[in-house]
């Protein structure tokens, strides 16, 4: 109560329009009706999307997988069996050069101590110089970038080259020595 004792005059009621039904009128109506979850709609579509995508990259994958099986399986095999020595030509501990599997090929055949034979393509795996080898150090030595490698099993063993020679398999038939295939 005021200090004059009469009551303050009451605030004028005020007409609000009432909340409007969700089954009332046009859109409201319609969507009571017809319930739909966008939401739900674009999570579908996102993970539509997702599978096509990975169903996509799975194809590309195993599409390369088997071009890259094909092309080692073309690349594994070359060359097939000729004679390239006899072995009196191969005093041991020395070698030998010749072509193969094609004419412009170079290989090397290595007599090692023991009495075992060895053959390799002379095109270094580092940039495809030709190596040689060496006797008084009992190595196959790449003379572009020093590189190295052994001569017992084509290893790289220094320089730049990671990856072994190229060997050729070889076969002995009598006293000559045939040239079977050349492996990576
Ligand atoms: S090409 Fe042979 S070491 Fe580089």
């Amino acid at each position: 109560m005021s200090g004059n004792g009469r009551r303050p005059a009451a605030a004028p009621a005020v007409n609000r329009p009432a909340s409007p039904s969700p089954r009332r009128g046009g859109t409201s109506r319609w969507r009571g009706e017809f319930p739909y979850h966008w939401d739900a709609d674009d999570v579908v579509a996102r993970r539509e999307l997702l599978g096509l995508a990975v169903l996509a990259s799975g194809a590309l994958f195993a599409g390369t997988a088997v071009l890259a099986a094909m092309g080692r399986l073309r690349e594994r095999r070359r060359g097939s069996a000729r004679p390239v020595a006899r072995l009196a030509d191969v005093p041991e501990g020395r070698a030998y050069y010749f072509n193969y599997p094609g004419e412009d090929d170079q290989a090397v055949l290595l007599h090692l101590p023991g009495g075992r034979f060895v053959a390799y393509s002379q095109k270094c795996t580092h940039l495809s110089c030709a190596v040689y080898f060496q006797e008084e150090h009992n190595r196959l030595f790449c003379p572009c970038h020093d590189g190295v490698f052994n001569p017992q099993t084509g290893e790289a063993v220094a320089g730049p080259p990671q990856r072994p020679l190229p060997r050729i398999a070889l076969r002995r038939e009598g006293d000559t020595l045939i040239a079977l295939e050349e492996t990576p």
